[in-house]
């Protein structure tokens, strides 16, 4: 994300599918492999675009890890993160940061990026950065989603493209950070093995969510995607952004409840050499 206006990030409404968003979480997770080290358990690892954190602190206990630091450049998130998790000075810790420049020293034992590395441009770059971060045996564990295709998403570029929208963004919307910045699984795997990665894992997973109706899409997207036009947005207008967006929805996948949201995501998982 941009470190231009506001901060649209709001854990109140990112947290309202928090089951729905979770799953793919845990799905990567169970993609990591054991540590190796007697007594189970990971030394240093990260979680790069923590979000509030509650996930954070549930994968710290989960996987038995020794330090974990999340890395998060939303300071509403951080904040709810620090509220809602007691952090601890060894154990986990929070810190404002930029994912798409963060590395490390080769003495992480995990990276995790659930549901973050979309938002920065550059992949093949920031995946070597955090690659070079693993110790020998390390873990990258990266879930994107990509479901740039789905109406959801393509009719918040359409209403951003009309007035009076397009002059508040002085006629340059924000491009789709998923279209932008998101690779073919295959272009994951090459890359994966192109840094040297012992072992890979990469799929495509359509995760279905049913949903109470078709307006909890529009719930769902201002929670993440939307973001990056009412971050740029008055209050006023962009409350008049959201309502264009609904109407244009609705009408283009239908006034139904229940709705079931296909939703497709890229999960990639891979170890370094020992
Ligand atoms: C969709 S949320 C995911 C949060 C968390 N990983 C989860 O699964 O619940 C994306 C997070 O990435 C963070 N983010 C986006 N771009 C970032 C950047 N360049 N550096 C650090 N954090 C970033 C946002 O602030 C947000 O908290």
């Amino acid at each position: 994300m941009s470190e231009s206006g506001r901060d649209a990030w709001d854990p109140h409404q990112y947290r309202k599918f928090a089951d729905e968003r979770s799953q793919p979480f845990w799905d990567l997770v169970g993609l990591i492999q054991p540590s190796g080290v007697p007594g189970g358990g990971y030394g240093r690892c990260a979680d790069l675009g923590c979000g509030s954190g509650e996930l954070t602190a549930a994968v710290t206990d989960r996987l038995n890890i020794a330090e974990m630091l999340g890395v998060d450049s939303s300071d509403a998130m951080l904040a709810k993160a620090r509220a809602d998790v007691s952090e601890d000075e060894h154990r986990l810790r929070f810190a404002r940061g930029d994912i798409a420049h963060w590395s490390g020293r080769g003495d992480h034992d995990l990276v995790i990026a659930n549901a973050s590395l979309q938002w920065v441009p550059d992949h093949a770059a920031v995946l070597e950065r955090w690659w070079k971060a693993l110790a020998p045996g390390g873990q990258l564990a990266v879930q994107v989603p990509a479901n740039a295709d789905h109406p959801s998403h393509l009719v918040a570029t359409q209403v951003a493209s009309t007035e009076p929208f397009l002059s508040a963004f002085n006629c340059l919307p924000p491009a789709d950070p998923v279209v932008q910045n998101v690779l073919a699984p295959e272009q994951y795997a090459l890359l994966l093995e192109r840094l040297g990665a012992v072992a890979q894992h990469v799929r495509l997973q359509v995760y279905g969510h049913r949903l109470a109706s078709s307006d909890e899409v529009v719930e769902w997207v201002r929670g993440t995607s939307l973001t990056r036009f009412t971050r740029l947005l008055s209050e006023e207008l962009a409350a008049a952004y959201i309502a264009a967006y609904r109407e244009r929805l609705l009408e283009a996948i239908g006034d139904e409840a229940p709705y079931f949201y296909p939703f497709k995501r890229i999960l990639i998982w891979a170890r370094k050499g020992d």
